[in-house]
């Protein structure tokens, strides 16, 4: 298949609304990550994200809309909870995904089976715009191959994807550069699934204190059930061995340098670089973790591009704020393994 490069224009926008309304697979900018949209109404067309992705069938999809009227208006969920509302009201559009209950208009191969559904409003123009022109709410997971680092640009899409969908629409860069806050409203108490450019903190402002799923820091246990199936997947995982370092400054740059050799690389915060002897990937500052979410991704997919580079040192961020999603993301793509220098 030839994959078509769309530009950010009217007319391109119009093309790729024709191509998701025929059935086909177009990748779309959002704020979060690229995604890679189909039809959620058409369970053909949501079947064949499963094929290009390489995704695995019980994992479900975010379905994106460009109204909060899209809800009903398409029968997307059997009943809108009162804390819905609330959070559409403070966060939509933008990078928070809201579970509530399934509608009768949602295909299974969009929830893949559970009796549950995502649902997200994205805030890029250019998606509303895509999701307009194609007359449909349209799923979309990140436009990844299953398992490698979420794409931020086009350009990581295409080297994912080319040849495998009809269509990339190129809106250039992300800013969040990680995906939603997923927070599911189907349980007795909210609870948060996956944290994302929305905090904790900003969520409990608007519904009260909500909980936090174990898996969200932590490694899951042997045979136990995921809240969210992807948290079960292995994830974001780069081809050179990841390790989070959790230390001081000083402490870091020196456990680095003792490691000096070809084949080390650090994922350090700005300024460490000055002291390290191997290559460094920097993140951003220390304690921006707006700024460490918006280059993580980009950085793993740069580290990828060097075969010599084995193992990547990262430091690793505080949990609190924007920093428990650049933790989140971080520790699976370290496969959870954590050197703790002040307790070694
Ligand atoms: O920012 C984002 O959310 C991006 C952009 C494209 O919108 N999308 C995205 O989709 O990250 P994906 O498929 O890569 O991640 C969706 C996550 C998965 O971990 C999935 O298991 C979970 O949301 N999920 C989807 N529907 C669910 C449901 N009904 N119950 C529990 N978890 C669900
Ligand atoms: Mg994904």
């Amino acid at each position: 298949m030839n994959t078509l490069l769309l530009k950010n224009n009217e007319n391109d926008i119009e093309k790729a609304g024709e191509i998701l309304s025929g059935g086909g697979l177009v990748a779309i900018p959002t704020e979060t990550v690229y995604g890679l949209a189909a039809n959620a109404l058409d369970g053909n067309a949501v079947a064949k994200i499963f094929k290009a992705k390489g995704r695995p069938a019980d994992n479900p999809l975010i379905v994106h809309i460009a109204d909060f009227e899209d809800i009903k208006k398409f029968s997307l969920v059997s009943e809108i909870p009162e804390k819905a509302y609330k959070l559409a009201k403070a966060f939509w559009s933008g990078p928070l995904t809201i579970i509530m209950p399934k509608g009768s208009a949602v295909p299974e191969e969009v929830s893949a089976g559970l009796s549950t559904v995502a649902i997200r409003f994205p805030s890029h123009k250019t998606a509303q715009a895509v999701i307009k022109a194609a007359c449909c709410p349209l799923a979309a997971p990140s436009a990844n191959i299953s398992g490698s680092p979420s794409p931020t640009t086009a350009a990581h899409v295409i080297s994912d994807m080319n040849g495998k969908i009809d269509a990339v629409l190129d809106g250039g860069e992300c800013s969040v550069g990680l995906e939603s806050t997923v927070i599911t409203l189907a349980t007795p108490k909210p609870k948060l699934l996956r944290p994302g450019g929305i905090t904790v903190g900003e969520i409990e402002k608007v519904i009260g204190e909500i909980d936090v799923d174990d898996a969200v820091l932590n490694q899951l246990k042997k045979g136990e059930k995921a809240s969210s199936p992807g948290m079960k997947y292995k994830h974001y995982s780069p081809n050179a061995e990841v390790i989070l370092v959790a230390s001081g400054d000083e402490q870091y740059i020196d456990f680095v340098n003792s490691k000096n050799s070809g084949d080390v690389a650090a994922l350090c915060y700005e300024d460490d670089e000055k002291y390290i002897g191997v290559k460094c990937y920097v993140l951003g500052k220390k304690g921006d973790y707006k700024a460490q979410a918006h280059k993580l991704f980009k950085k793993l997919r740069e580290i990828d591009k060097n075969p010599e580079i084995k193992t990547v040192y990262a430091r690793c961020p505080e949990t609190s704020g924007v920093g428990m999603a650049v933790y989140n993301r971080l520790v699976r793509a370290a496969g959870f393994e954590v050197i703790n220098l002040e307790k070694v």
